[in-house]
């Protein structure tokens, strides 16, 4: 196996073990944390009302049925995540909807019927392939000319106080995470916009955009201070760590986690910055 082969099968494992578990379970936390997110991410890809759109990375579904609401019953969306788990709770959580249809399969890897989408968008879902020239070039045969991907990734972690600040603060306790390479797969393989440029022209696409959004994130979900320790440690950099760290360590960090947030409480409320790119590009 190559590399790039053995971390994009890395990936495929994580979101179908732990990372997928994490995110079911905590999926109403994160949607309310992640709102200004959606907020932004919808109004720059303005799914109109009959297109086809598919979500990359959909995840637990939350854009999907934005979408489905935004298209209508004259649209379809297509939410497509390489995660049995989270695809089997976003399936549920669609119910009945007939503009809706889920696929459980690897992006970088799927037969998409022939320009058959108007629009590709994602929330964090396209930042995880281990050779992402060739799944970016594999979507883009699944959108017709002139049709649109819009996503939403994460700007440098420095910029993202919302996870520097709690995973600083484990470290005080527990071994630091090995620093992932440049080309590496993870939530901050798009920060450098350079970067993604050389990934979606190389693929085919036109010269992206880049729209960076300042958001303030309530890691608390509006339910105090201890929920927001808790998604800290189960979602994001911290959480990691706290994974890989000997057990006998983890208390001290969990504690320091919840004294590096006490200054950011304000009522039920823990607020943190974050920082995202909204990215545009267009087929051709
Ligand atoms: C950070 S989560 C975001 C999920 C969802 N978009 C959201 O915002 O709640 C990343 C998602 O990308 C999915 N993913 C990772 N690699 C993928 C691949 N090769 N093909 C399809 N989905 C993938 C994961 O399973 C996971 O659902």
């Amino acid at each position: 196996m190559t590399d790039a082969t053995q971390l994009h099968a890395d990936q495929i494992a994580y979101w179908n073990g732990p990372g997928g578990a994490h995110w079911v379970a905590q999926q109403a936390h994160t949607d309310t944390q992640l709102a200004p997110v959606t907020e932004a991410l919808l109004a720059a890809a303005a799914p109109a009302r009959g297109q086809r759109v598919l979500d990359i990375g959909c995840g637990c579904g939350t854009t999907t049925l934005h979408v489905a609401d935004a298209v209508g019953a004259e649209g379809h969306v297509t939410g497509l995540d390489v995660s049995g788990p989270m695809l089997g709770w976003a399936r549920q959580r669609g119910g009945e909807r007939e503009n809706l249809a889920w696929v459980l399969a690897d992006a970088a890897a799927h037969a998409f019927p022939p320009g058959g989408f108007d629009l590709l968008m994602s929330r964090f879902g396209v930042m995880f392939f281990g050779n992402p020239p060739a799944a970016f070039a594999n979507l883009r045969a699944g959108l017709r000319p002139g049709g649109r991907l819009v996503f939403a990734c994460w700007r440098p972690f420095e910029e993202n106080t919302w996870m520097r600040v709690p995973l600083h603060a484990a470290y005080q306790h527990i071994p630091r995470l090995p620093k992932p390479g440049p080309e590496d797969p993870g939530p901050f393989a798009f920060a450098d916009p350079e970067r993604v440029t050389r990934i979606l022209t190389g693929a085919g696409w036109s010269a992206p955009s880049f729209t960076p959004v300042d958001v303030m994130l309530d890691i608390a979900a509006g339910g105090g201070l201890d929920l927001a320790v808790e998604q800290a440690t189960h979602i994001g950099a911290a959480s990691r760590a706290l994974r890989e760290a000997p057990e006998e360590t983890r208390p001290a960090a969990i504690a320091a986690i919840r004294e590096a947030l006490v200054p950011y409480r304000d009522g039920m409320s823990v607020r943190l910055p974050g920082a995202i790119w909204i990215v545009s590009a267009t087929n051709g």
